[in-house]
């Protein structure tokens, strides 16, 4: 895990999160986050990512879950079990999987909900600064919300999650059904967004390759726990790592999950 305490906006340390007082989708996984860094989670389906972002954002009440062990530390002030709004306040937002904007409003409704006036700025600075970085949305601004392609979907719930101002910016799995030049474009306009706006970003991906690309550092989860962390360097010279969830294997050898015995003696586990 990346060190040095001083520096970690986000301290998450040997997490466990338990679904109906039964089932448990985390377990021991410590990640650290450093102001500024763009820090990808990655893994398959189910191995814990939207649970891991649950958990930071307080939004696990509704599905009945709970941290049970470990804690989430930011800016060195513990935040787990938490209710949402208390940590919202704190600066973190989450771009959630599914259900990011409202279908029945136009684009610029969406973002009317979110334009607070409280960082000094008034609406109309706020979204000449989000038609600068999407300025694809300016010109569907009256479409209904449900009318959006999956791309402009993203951009806009991105959009939205600016307008809170967050300090970290959760995002969970920006590529998901998206075509592979737009998630590249968005991922792009993600970096831009860090470097001029000075976001700390936590990013789930299933889409290694596309996540590598901007990552400062990245962990790899399985089953609940982190099994692999390093900077992207590291990351992509993993032979498992590269056939897994790079898909840079050669097909006709390439190793189902199952058959890769080798990478599950020697993988790494935390906790
Ligand atoms: N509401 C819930 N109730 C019970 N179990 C849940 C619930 N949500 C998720 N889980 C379980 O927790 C585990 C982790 O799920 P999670 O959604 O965090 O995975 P994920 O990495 O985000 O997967 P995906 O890539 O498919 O989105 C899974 O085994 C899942 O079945
Ligand atoms: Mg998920």
């Amino acid at each position: 895990m990346q060190a040095d305490e001083d520096k970690r906006l986000l301290h998450i340390e040997k997490l466990e999160v338990v679904y109906h007082n039964v089932s448990t989708a985390v377990q021991g996984v410590s990640i650290g986050v450093r102001e500024r860094q763009i820090v990808a989670l990655l893994g398959t389906n189910g191995a814990g990512k939207t649970t891991t972002l649950r958990a930071i954002s307080g939004f696990l009440g509704v599905d009945d879950a709970k941290v049970t062990e470990g804690f989430i530390r930011f800016r060195g002030e513990e935040i787990q079990n938490k209710p949402p709004h208390q940590i919202t306040m704190k600066g973190i937002v989450l771009v959630p999987e599914q259900d990011k904007v409202f279908d029945n409003l136009t684009v610029e409704e969406n973002l009317q909900v979110c334009v607070s006036l409280k960082g000094g700025k008034t609406r109309k600075g706020a979204y000449d600064l989000i038609f600068r970085y999407f300025p694809a949305l300016a010109h569907i601004k009256n479409r209904l919300g449900g009318y959006l392609s999956g791309g402009e979907r993203q951009m806009l719930t991105l959009s939205t999650a600016l307008l809170r101002y967050p300090q970290l910016l959760l995002v969970d799995e920006l590529s998901l059904g998206l075509a592979p030049l737009i998630v590249e474009e968005l991922m792009n306009l993600l970096m831009v967004i860090r470097n001029e706006q000075g976001v700390t970003v936590l990013l789930v991906e299933q889409n290694a390759l596309a996540a590598l690309e901007i990552a400062d550092y990245g962990y790899v989860i399985e089953n609940g726990r982190i099994v692999f962390d390093g900077d992207p360097a590291r990351l992509r010279s993993h032979q498992d790592i590269q056939e897994f969830y790079l898909g840079q294997g050669d097909r006709e050898t390439r190793k189902s999950y199952r058959d890769v015995k080798q990478y599950r003696r020697t993988r790494r586990w935390y906790g």
